[in-house]
């Protein structure tokens, strides 16, 4: 499967956090900062900056590390004093030792090596520090994504290419994580109605990977499909459930 270019994506993928800013993300992340007493925060595949954003604080000094030139743009502007770096997760230029909490959101699914990155992570981190990752669970017994219904091929796409968290949990062991834990930080469960889906921020051509990676004719037949199921029932309801767990290794 071909990566995604997040340059593409840069400008549109923030409209999602404007739709639903997903607060249980940010608190989770806080309350781990703040119980782990930890001061410097890296985040991995920081993109667009949302949660680097909410973490600052006085006493914390963070950083960002994204392969994406587009979407680190777009981090600079909401963070002008973050230092961001342009780097894949794999081979992170930074020096052993110099995070107390390492975190990723929506970033696993996207790695090319994850068991490097997690080899990667536990030399980045101090003795003692965290590692947090952050994702849908899209194997989870009630994931609902109406997108899956009008977009053949993405749901088959996403179960490729999502680990389970069973396969990460395997990972960090091995990278040498021993405490593991893990949680439901974030549940989006939203239904809309009719016309109302079209103004769905993740409906958008590039507002999610998946439907960045389909063609442009794919996106325009998956539109039109949706447009003949509101003609005939302009009340269709359109559905999403995904929980968003966080995974944590010490
Ligand atoms: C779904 S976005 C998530 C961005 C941000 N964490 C958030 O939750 O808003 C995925 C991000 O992972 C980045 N990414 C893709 N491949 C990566 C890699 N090998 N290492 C680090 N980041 C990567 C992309 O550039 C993109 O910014």
């Amino acid at each position: 499967m071909t990566p995604l270019d997040y340059d593409r994506v840069a400008d549109a993928y923030h409209r999602r956090y404007v739709q639903s800013p997903m607060p249980g993300v940010a608190r989770a992340l806080s309350d781990l900062a703040d119980s782990h007493g930890a001061r410097r925060i890296l985040e991995v595949g920081c993109g667009t900056g949302r949660w680097l954003e909410s973490l600052q604080a006085p006493g914390r000094w963070l950083a960002g590390l994204d392969p994406s030139r587009g979407m680190l743009f777009q981090a600079r502007a909401r963070l002008p004093r973050v230092p961001l770096i342009q780097a894949v997760a794999e081979a992170p230029p930074l020096a052993p030792a110099s995070f107390d909490l390492i975190f990723l959101v929506n970033v696993l699914h996207h790695l090319t090596d994850p068991a490097r990155f997690f080899r990667a992570a536990r030399r980045m981190l101090a003795p003692g520090g965290a590692l947090a990752l952050v994702g849908a669970d899209i194997h989870a017994a009630d994931y609902a994504w109406y997108i899956y219904d009008y977009f053949p091929g993405v749901r088959e796409m996403d179960e490729a290419r999502f680990p389970s968290w069973a396969q990460a949990r395997a990972w960090m062991q091995e990278a040498g994580f021993g405490q593991i834990s893990s949680r439901v930080v974030h549940v989006t469960d939203v239904t809309f109605v009719g016309e109302e889906v079209f103004g769905d921020a993740f409906l958008a051509k590039n507002g999610t990977s998946q439907l960045a990676m389909v063609s442009d004719d794919a996106y325009r037949a998956g539109i039109e499909r949706i447009r003949a199921a509101i003609d005939a029932h302009p009340l269709a309801l359109f559905h999403t459930h995904i929980e968003m767990v966080m995974l944590v290794g010490r």
